[in-house]
């Protein structure tokens, strides 16, 4: 066969769905072009009982770097959102739609890119595995690419942002990404809606 690169995140699933097994596989994924140039893939953390799922975008410079999803500047964001809306930790299982870093360097800083459709459509296995595993009650939509992803092309995050929706056997909730909270021009008030949102999401369950 030859290999194109193109062809998606399926074709490397493990026959055994589980944490563990998963993670290994999707470290050898080549199921788009992305994992040629990041240093390695950010898989999803959290305890398989996990009654939340919090989804993002795709792993930023800091977690390319420690292999862990919102350990930079987004992720202090997301943890005191948490702690506020009062969602425990260990109750919540943490990934991103797209699995590895991508970004174009300059000089010597890599700028974070917003994944393309294919690419968000690639990774989509590993995410519908960890779905399928972890069976969480409540899935957070962290941004567009995520609710591309989970909830189709025509969700706008911005319209129903902090409603729940049915998703499968859970209720998915959207709202904005953390680092959309760091770029706004009043950070107060986009946290303040955020922090809402996971607050709704929070109420849920
Ligand atoms: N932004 C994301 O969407 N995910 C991360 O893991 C880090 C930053
Ligand atoms: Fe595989 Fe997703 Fe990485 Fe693409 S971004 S290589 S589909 S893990």
């Amino acid at each position: 066969m030859v290999k194109d690169g193109n062809n998606g995140a399926a074709e490397f699933l493990p026959d055994r769905l589980d944490l563990n097994a998963l993670r290994d596989a999707a470290a050898s994924c080549e199921g788009c072009d992305l994992y040629r140039n990041a240093t390695r893939t950010v898989f999803g953390e959290g305890p398989k009982q996990a009654r939340f799922m919090l989804v993002g975008e795709q792993p930023g410079d800091q977690e390319d770097r420690q292999g862990h999803p919102f350990v930079g500047p987004a992720g202090r964001v997301l943890d005191r959102g948490l702690e506020e809306a009062g969602i425990e930790r260990d109750d919540v299982y943490l990934t991103n739609a797209v699995k590895h870093f991508s970004f174009t360097p300059r000089g010597k800083r890599r700028i974070h890119q917003k994944p393309t459709a294919a690419e968000i459509d690639a990774c989509h296995p590993w995410l519908d595995a960890e779905l399928a595993v972890v069976k969480p009650e409540v899935i957070v939509v962290l941004g567009a690419t995520a609710a591309r992803s989970l909830l189709g092309r025509s969700f706008r995050v911005t319209q129903h942002r902090g409603e729940p929706v049915p998703l499968g056997e859970a209720v998915a909730v959207a709202t904005i990404h953390p680092s959309a909270v760091l770029r706004a021009p009043d950070r107060d008030e986009a946290y303040a809606g955020f922090l809402a949102d996971l607050q709704a999401a929070a109420r849920i369950r």
